[in-house]
């Protein structure tokens, strides 16, 4: 019996081993860090994983081959490549590697953002560009924005005016945090869950629970995420998944409900709710679907505008001549009798240019989403097998000294003297991706981050903490910027 199991372990680790040998001698692979047998290149690969892959590029080149446990993942790293991947040969890379969590949140891609690429995400893909982010819906929803940027002025002047408050410096991510989440969740669900004093009520505490709780679930496979035969070893997640996805749609069914109530007594909204009620017929959406569909708004819209702002005022206090400048465009543009609108936006180029500058430093998403290729398929001349996962380092291609000039610099007047596209029309800076599976929502979010950061800008100076330089900001750690 012993001997009959030792047999059976060996001829399929041998199974293994010599299909191993064949995909690699079938195919030519991009090169890449030498793998380990099992985990592949897992343990070598650092936190930061963008930069990780930027510093190996360096070594392997702007193709590259990483392997995470038994999957290929392929790690492309200048603007070239990026418009093979994500133009030229777009089709074949359209479908998403969906990781076992992503597999679980999304119903198996019954949603937008996991969903391979096919009938379903044409569909729904559709009601995105047709019907959620048209310019007529953006411009209807902009009180709710403007709104939601007024509240936070007004809780940052607030707080910064308390008599023994003010030469304490504040934690900018929490009034940043505070308007993602504010937007998004009327954006999606028509509801603000927060007092104007910042209480969250029932509801609100429960969507926060579930976000935090889809964050946690979504970290704890690390391992066996990557190596599908360790997963014995890790049975906890299925119940665990089941019973997050359960108390999900409990709180979305009742959000809908209230929807559908209100609808029956009133005219539809122009939330995301209301319009996928009304246009679940039309375009035959299953419940999954569209539940599916709101939180992606959650995922995908609340964090990246919230990070780009912060990233943006860390460069703008770090560069004082920058502050300076906007401001007096703002100044000058709007003056000190009025608050900025997203109206203003045309007539102040160098606030756009500082938030597109930010973006391109600092994308929120620095390897975009992971894309699948659905066929095999060649990239910068390598065999890119079915089934492999493709990564674009963005965050790299933004930084690449072949086309940026001194790309380490904040300097947001280089797009005063080059206007550079960042919605997917120009490889060399793709914050939103680009090609067929580019992000819907990034004129909204363009319009988020710059209105945060006019508002911001056009209130308060800033400064940092005392006794801290511009100069020395550690920009690893931002955090409690001061402001006069
Ligand atoms: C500064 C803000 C934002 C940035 C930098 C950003 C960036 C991105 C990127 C890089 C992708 C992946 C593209 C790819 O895989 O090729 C993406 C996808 C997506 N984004 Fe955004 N995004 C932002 C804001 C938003 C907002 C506000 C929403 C909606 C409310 C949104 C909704 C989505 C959705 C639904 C997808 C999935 C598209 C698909 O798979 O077809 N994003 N975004």
């Amino acid at each position: 019996m012993g001997q009959a199991v030792i047999i059976a372990a060996s001829s399929i680790i041998c199974a293994l081993v010599l299909y191993k040998v064949y995909r690699r001698l079938r195919f030519k692979l991009p090169p890449g860090p030498r793998a380990w047998p099992v985990v592949g290149n897992l343990y070598d690969i650092e936190p930061v994983r963008f930069r990780c892959f930027a510093e190996w590029a360096r070594t392997y080149g702007p193709v590259m081959s990483v392997w995470f446990g038994p999957s290929l993942n392929v790690v492309v790293s200048n603007s070239e490549l990026a418009k093979e991947v994500l133009k030229e040969k777009d089709q074949s890379l359209a479908d998403r590697h969906r990781s076992r969590s992503a597999a679980k949140f999304s119903r198996d891609g019954q949603d937008l953002i996991w969903a391979d690429y096919g009938p379903h995400y044409v569909k729904v893909r559709k009601v995105c560009t047709l019907e959620l982010f048209t310019p007529k819906r953006l411009e209807s929803l902009r009180a709710v924005r403007e709104d939601e940027v007024t509240a936070m002025v007004q809780a940052l002047f607030n707080d910064c005016t308390k008599p023994d408050e003010s030469q304490k410096g504040l934690v900018l991510r929490k009034y940043l945090g505070a308007v993602a989440f504010n937007n998004i969740t009327r954006l999606a669900f028509g509801k603000r869950f927060m007092s104007d004093e910042g209480v969250i009520d029932e509801q609100g505490l429960e969507f926060k629970a579930i976000v935090a709780n889809g964050l946690k679930l979504g970290a704890s496979l690390a391992m066996a995420e990557h190596i599908p035969w360790l997963r014995w070893m890790f049975p906890l997640e299925e119940e665990a998944f089941a019973k997050h996805g359960a108390r999900r749609d409990r709180l979305t069914r009742a959000i809908m409900d209230e929807h559908t109530r209100a609808r029956q007594t009133g005219g539809a909204k122009q939330h995301f709710v209301d319009a996928l009620l009304t246009l679940q017929q039309k375009y035959d959406l299953s419940e999954d679907t569209i539940i599916g569909l709101l939180w992606d708004m959650i995922t995908a819209g609340m964090d990246t505008t919230a990070i780009s702002v912060e990233w943006a005022m860390a460069e703008v206090i770090r560069n004082p001549r920058t502050q300076e400048k906007a401001q007096e465009e703002l100044d000058r543009v709007v003056g000190l009798d009025r608050v900025m609108t997203e109206n203003d936006f045309s007539n102040l180029p160098y606030l756009q240019c500082v938030a597109k500058e930010a973006l391109r430093m600092h994308p929120p998403t620095p390897m975009m989403l992971p894309h699948k290729a659905n066929a095999n398929v060649k990239i910068g001349g390598y065999d890119i097998p079915k089934g492999s996962i493709v990564h674009v380092n963005v965050w790299a291609v933004a930084r690449d000294p072949e086309v940026w000039k001194e790309p380490l610099e904040f300097r947001p007047e280089r797009f005063m003297e080059e206007d550079v596209d960042m919605k997917g029309h120009d490889f060399r800076l793709l914050p939103f991706g680009a090609g067929r599976r580019v992000c819907p929502g990034a004129q909204l979010g363009i319009n988020l981050v710059t209105s945060m950061l006019g508002h911001l800008l056009h209130h308060f100076r800033w400064t940092p903490q005392e006794g801290i330089k511009p100069s020395e900001i550690d920009m690893g750690r931002i955090r409690g910027w001061l402001l006069t």
